[in-house]
């Protein structure tokens, strides 16, 4: 924790670890700080824990040991219900891995009205909302349809969709381009570039390192131990093979980087 009590962290983490029942520690005893406004990526190889930090930061599991600070608040299991709940659930969208996982009304329309009117938006302020937002997407013309008939491409959208109709200041996206045609990426990428000129927080788990440093410019890389191997510039990390093969980010071939840092 920083010495100055004034500070812009978001979220702090002190010692938090986590393990599922009956699995081994898949967090052990994190220590960091986020900042608002920032672009982070977290990194590591699969299995080693970066779906479960996020669901930590999204308020959707809790840690077991350590604490975790949010807006200056403690965020602990038996504290975080109701108004709480909702309203963390609000400032911090969550856009999942699997679409498929996220999205479970009838269709596009009614997915993207969910939110808002959950927490009690008027039913015609939601509809000007959704109008304009779903503009903004270029999905006016599959309101009316159900979700699971949508591409992946389009049900990513429509994913994103929901969680900016509340217009949340962190946004949290597990993978967010896997499974997007080339196209479906270059659109994503410009909307998490418009989001962060908005002053968004923006935080990433990805094992895709092309995606880095067009997302991020800080990056949080996983040991194979469930620890944090490092926590530096996306242009530092990037050019350290030697610490990316040590947790197994990448094999022997990694041996330049051919990613355009000033794009
Ligand atoms: N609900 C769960 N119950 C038990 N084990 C889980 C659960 N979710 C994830 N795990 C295990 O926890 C480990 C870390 O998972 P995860 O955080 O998803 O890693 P990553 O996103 O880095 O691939 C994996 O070994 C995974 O199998
Ligand atoms: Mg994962």
């Amino acid at each position: 924790m920083s010495d100055n009590n004034i500070t812009n962290n978001i979220f702090e983490l002190n010692g938090v670890s986590y393990a599922y029942p009956q699995s081994e520690t898949i967090l052990n005893g994190l220590s960091l700080e986020i900042k608002a406004g920032e672009r982070l990526s977290i990194l590591g190889a699969n299995g080693c824990g970066k779906s479960t930090l996020l669901k930590i930061l999204a308020g959707l599991i809790f840690t077991q040991s350590g604490t975790f600070t949010a807006f200056g608040n403690k965020i602990e299991h038996k504290s975080f219900l109701g108004k709480a709940s909702t309203e963390y659930h609000r400032k911090v969208g969550y856009i999942f891995q699997d679409s498929d996982a996220q999205l479970f009304c009838s269709t596009v329309y009614e997915e993207l009205a969910f939110g808002p009117l959950q927490l009690g938006i008027p039913k015609d302020t939601v509809k000007t909302r959704i109008e304009e937002l779903s503009a903004m997407l270029g999905v006016e013309r599959l309101l009316d349809k159900p979700p699971f008939r949508l591409s992946g491409g389009e049900k990513k959208k429509i994913a994103i969709g929901s969680v900016l109709i509340l217009n949340p200041d962190v946004l949290i996206l597990d993978e967010p381009t896997n499974s997007l045609d080339p196209r479906s990426q270059a659109w994503l990428l410009r909307l998490l570039k418009s989001l962060s000129e908005t002053g968004k927080t923006l935080i990433f788990a990805t094992h895709n390192l092309d995606l880095v440093p067009q997302v991020s410019d800080r990056a949080i890389l996983f040991s194979e131990e469930h620890e944090i191997a490092a926590d530096m510039p996306v242009k530092e990390l990037l050019h350290d093979a030697a610490l990316l093969k040590r947790v197994n980010l990448v094999d022997e071939r990694y041996h330049t980087h051919p990613w355009d840092f000033d794009q």
